[in-house]
């Protein structure tokens, strides 16, 4: 084997002499390996890194085609051009070796110039189709990277904006992500997708986005609202919905229906629309309970936090009036998973 540039192509054939002209009009330019038969020149496909073959068909043993057939069925050497070495006098050679995968074939008795010029074109395209496949690579990993950075900013600004709400409020950070985890647990177990659940711990995180848009004078009041002062705060609800509205984002979309519907109760009774029943989407449903929940178990001025099994059984009886019922249930069969929450978010 001669060494002279990276490129590596092994020379196939039985009759030495053959070898021997081949091996003078590459040697310049290529690293060559030599097999004098089928065996050893799938052997030596297998252990050195190949860009072309020049394979004789009629051998003693293993005979040119099958070599070939195996090289193709091996996805490790699969993609090694292969040139056939025929006689010229068989044009049935050459067809054959065509269909089963070659490149191109090379006549017997060998015309120099012929051999160099085959040879060159056929290693120009594999380093054109390497070239190009690690390009499509690069570029691949470059969409996913891109993608990942745009998700990341999308959860980022949703976080900064449902803490923007929240500095008005008396909720904490802490409230945000007790809520999320609680909307995406619950929104598991009620039968949303992977996707759609992964979704909900995003959007639920802007259930009170709205409350940017309402007084200070109301939101930190201590002490009790009156009925006037009640009513505006209840915008917060069309006020997140219109501050989210028109997005192509559908984890905005689920953003503003939550924010519209997460204060309606399944009996008709919540704001603002007055929705009742599965006429309130699922999302609104799984995040009332939610919200609730946290809130009761939460401190606020004008009340200390509920001890867990309190807020339990509050949640139970208000399982038919405010809550879907069906929901109510599975959130009280996650009792344990959530009393971990709450230990873990306190
Ligand atoms: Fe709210």
């Amino acid at each position: 084997m001669i060494e002279s540039t990276n490129r590596r192509i092994l020379l196939v054939d039985d009759t030495k002499a053959n070898i021997d002209i081949l091996v003078q009009t590459l040697k310049e330019d290529y690293k060559l390996g030599v097999a004098l038969n089928g065996t050893k020149a799938i052997e030596y496909s297998l252990s050195n890194r190949l860009d072309l073959i020049l394979l004789d068909i009629i051998m003693p043993g293993m005979d040119g085609f099958e070599v070939c057939r195996r090289l193709k069925e091996n996805p490790a050497t699969a993609a090694i051009p292969i040139i056939f070495i025929t006689a010229m006098t068989d044009p049935e050679h050459k067809r054959e070796g065509l269909t089963i995968g070659a490149v191109d074939y090379i006549t017997k008795p060998f015309d120099i110039s012929e051999v160099k010029a085959r040879v060159k074109t056929h290693l120009t395209l594999k380093v054109t189709q390497e070239s190009l496949k690690n390009k499509n690579l690069i570029l691949e990993e470059k969409v996913k990277m891109r993608t990942r950075e745009l998700k990341e900013t999308q959860v980022e600004i949703i976080n900064r904006l449902s803490l923007a709400s929240k500095f008005r409020d008396c909720g904490t950070g802490q409230n945000v992500v007790r809520i999320s985890v609680l909307a995406e647990m619950l929104g598991r177990k009620a039968g949303l997708s992977e996707e759609e659940a992964e979704r909900l711990a995003l959007s639920s995180t802007l259930h009170d986005a709205g409350k940017i848009g309402i007084s200070d004078a109301i939101l930190m009041k201590p002490g009790k609202l009156t009925p006037q002062e009640w009513e505006l705060m209840k915008e917060h609800t069309t006020i997140g919905s219109r501050l989210l509205a028109g997005s192509k984002s559908q984890l905005i979309l689920d953003a503003q229906t939550i924010a519209l519907t997460h204060h309606e109760h399944w009996d008709g009774n919540g704001y603002p629309q007055g929705l009742h029943g599965d006429q309130i989407p699922l999302i609104g449903r799984i995040v009332a309970i939610c919200d609730v929940f946290d809130a009761l178990i939460s401190q606020r001025p004008h009340k200390a936090p509920w001890p867990l099994e309190r807020a339990f059984t509050e949640i139970e009886e208000l399982s038919g009036t405010h809550f879907d019922p069906k929901l109510t249930d599975i959130f009280l069969d996650m009792q344990e998973a959530i009393v971990d929450l709450v230990d873990k978010t306190a």
